[in-house]
């Protein structure tokens, strides 16, 4: 496993990333963001699945991840598309790119194996790296959203912590024949530092026998609305902006992901 900080798309979760995580109405909703400033930067692009697709329709596009498993992933698919991306390993909070961007997304990345001081330092890593009037576009998870880990909150619920593993998930069949199943649970919520420690499990079969199985832990960040808007300005951030995602329309406490953007 790489060093710190620490994710958990290594291993069998890469593969199955790059297998089955293809699609989402994200990649139609950023690109609209990336069509009206290039060059873009896509943070934490895994394994290339909003990446590829807009390099496709011809975009100005480079991708950074913490993960070299992803990255590696991301390019061999690049490669089957006739494509060849410039792809750093790096974490946000430490970014050091020699290019300036007029767009930088970040798609389910921010809070992912983080901590607050890391994503105060990559939103700020982030200004750094936009052009003079260029826009941060991001996505977060509420954290009222999760049915797993809200009831976690109060004390005496935290006191059943960690949760047994669920019955193994739905197994899939990936493009070489072996089936993938994960399953997660949380161990741990720190209602102070908004804070979830999950772990995940990914099980590899084939011919029906299980052939690999993983485990990673993950810390996961929570923040509120007006909470992430706050980091956003104190990042050095202006005209920051939430919407419903990934409508474009205003926030409602029915969104479960919201949409921030920002200029520099
Ligand atoms: C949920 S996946 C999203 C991937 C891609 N944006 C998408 O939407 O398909 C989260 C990604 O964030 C990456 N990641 C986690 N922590 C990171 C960090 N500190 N810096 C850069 N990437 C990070 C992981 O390796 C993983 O590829």
């Amino acid at each position: 496993m790489e060093g710190s900080p620490q994710t958990w798309h290594y291993g069998l979760i890469a593969r199955y990333w790059a297998e089955f995580n293809t699609e989402g109405p994200e990649i139609e909703y950023f690109q609209r963001f990336v069509e009206r400033g290039q060059p873009a930067l896509d943070v934490a692009c895994g394994t290339g699945r909003l990446l590829i697709p807009w390099l496709k329709a011809g975009l100005d596009v480079d991708g950074v991840d913490v993960s070299e498993r992803m990255l590696k992933l991301c390019r061999e698919r690049a490669e089957s598309e006739g494509l060849s991306p410039s792809l750093y390993a790096q974490s946000m909070h430490e970014l050091d790119l020699l290019r300036r961007y007029r767009t930088i997304v970040i798609c389910g990345g921010l809070g992912v194996g983080s901590s607050r001081a890391n994503d105060q330092q990559a939103l700020e890593r982030l200004r750094d790296h936009l052009e003079a009037g260029g826009t941060l576009v991001l996505d977060h998870e509420v954290p009222y959203a999760s049915a797993m880990d809200w009831p976690y909150w109060p004390s005496e619920k935290r006191k059943e912590l960690p949760q047994p593993w669920p019955p193994p998930g739905d197994r899939k069949r990936a493009s070489d024949g072996t089936e993938y199943s994960l399953r997660a649970r949380t161990l741990s919520l720190d209602p102070l530092a908004h804070s979830v420690r999950a772990e995940i499990r990914a099980e590899q079969w084939k011919d029906g026998e299980l052939v690999a199985e993983e485990e990673y832990p993950i810390d996961l960040m929570l923040y509120f609305k007006d909470e992430l808007v706050m980091m956003l300005e104190r990042a050095g951030f202006k005209d920051v902006e939430v919407r419903g995602g990934y409508d474009g329309g205003p926030p409602t406490p029915d969104h479960r992901f919201l949409v921030f953007s920002a200029k520099k």
